[in-house]
């Protein structure tokens, strides 16, 4: 194979959802081309550059944004698409996000956002990050498992969806177990929402506004735990914590398998669990 280059390999994850531009949470730090090996990780620090030089690998691409916080706070306002989607009024699915986004803003300066580019830069390593479309690419997929569980069953209970989703291979091989860390397992799941690919979770503002607006079981991958407790004692809605790693290699994986059908060699690290199943590609289509 010819290698790709590293707008080819930004390019296919974008083509998973439909997107034509790069978030600002994504980004080509050093460009490159004539890639056939690649090191990918959920995280990628200045160690990992260096081992992907060891290892000959030609680029490295990690999942997580690396620095440049200070420009994430307008990925992190995808919630309140996903709200209205969902059917919750522009005006509460904004008052949702308000505190958060600031928080982002200011926190954001602090960061020192060159550390680890300035490294690939000097080792002249090919090197970005692709987050929001591969977590929405894992969103689809998770929400789409989900719904076709309570089309089956609409009366499904919370642990048959965990069931449901505890059927794909990133979470056969995670740690963390799928928990319900708000309802009882036998009870419906009623509406369930799968809140993620925004940056981040929605914390408490962001699941509290669902259940104000009739939405029954809120999914994140993770949540703070200052924001579960406040959660728990209005006691109102479920949530399901799907885990962070799992989760993320779910919408991971459907890239790599791609990169992986042109012929690309993929060495994983850093928490890229399980694998793509070809069968779920029809959930990437459902925006
Ligand atoms: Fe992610
Ligand atoms: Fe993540």
């Amino acid at each position: 194979m010819r290698g790709l280059t590293t707008e080819d390999l930004a390019a296919i994850a974008l083509d998973l959802v439909g997107w034509s531009e790069l978030p600002p949470d994504s980004a080509i730090y050093v460009p490159g081309r004539g890639i056939r090996r690649v090191l990918v990780g959920i995280d990628i620090g200045t160690a990992e550059l260096l081992l992907a030089r060891q290892l000959g690998c030609d680029a490295v691409v990690a999942h997580h944004p690396v620095g440049m916080r200070h420009r994430m706070a307008p990925v992190y306002r995808r919630h309140v698409e996903l709200m209205i989607a969902h059917g919750i009024p522009r005006e509460a699915a904004e008052a949702a996000v308000r505190e958060r986004m600031e928080d982002l803003e200011t926190s954001g300066h602090s960061d020192n956002y060159d550390h680890v580019i300035s490294v690939a830069r000097l080792l002249n390593i090919p090197f970005l990050n692709l987050h929001a479309p591969c977590d929405e690419a894992g969103r689809r997929i998770l929400q789409g498992v989900i719904d076709e569980t309570l089309a089956r069953n609409p009366h499904a209970r919370l642990q048959e969806i965990v069931e449901a989703l505890g059927q794909l291979s990133e979470f056969q091989k995670a740690e963390t177990p799928i928990w319900i860390a708000m309802g009882e397992p036998d009870a419906p799941a009623g509406k369930v929402v799968m809140v993620h690919g925004a940056l981040t979770n929605g914390g408490y503002a962001v699941a509290r506004t669902y259940f104000e607006h009739g939405i029954d079981t809120v999914a994140y991958i993770h949540i703070a735990p200052g924001e579960l407790s406040r959660l728990r004692r209005e006691g109102r809605g479920q949530l399901l914590i799907t885990g962070h790693i799992a989760s993320d290699s779910v919408g991971i994986n459907p890239w790599i398998a791609e990169l992986e059908a042109r012929g690309m060699e993929v060495i994983r690290i850093s928490g890229i669990l399980g694998h793509f199943d070809p069968r779920n590609r029809r959930f990437l289509k459902r925006a």
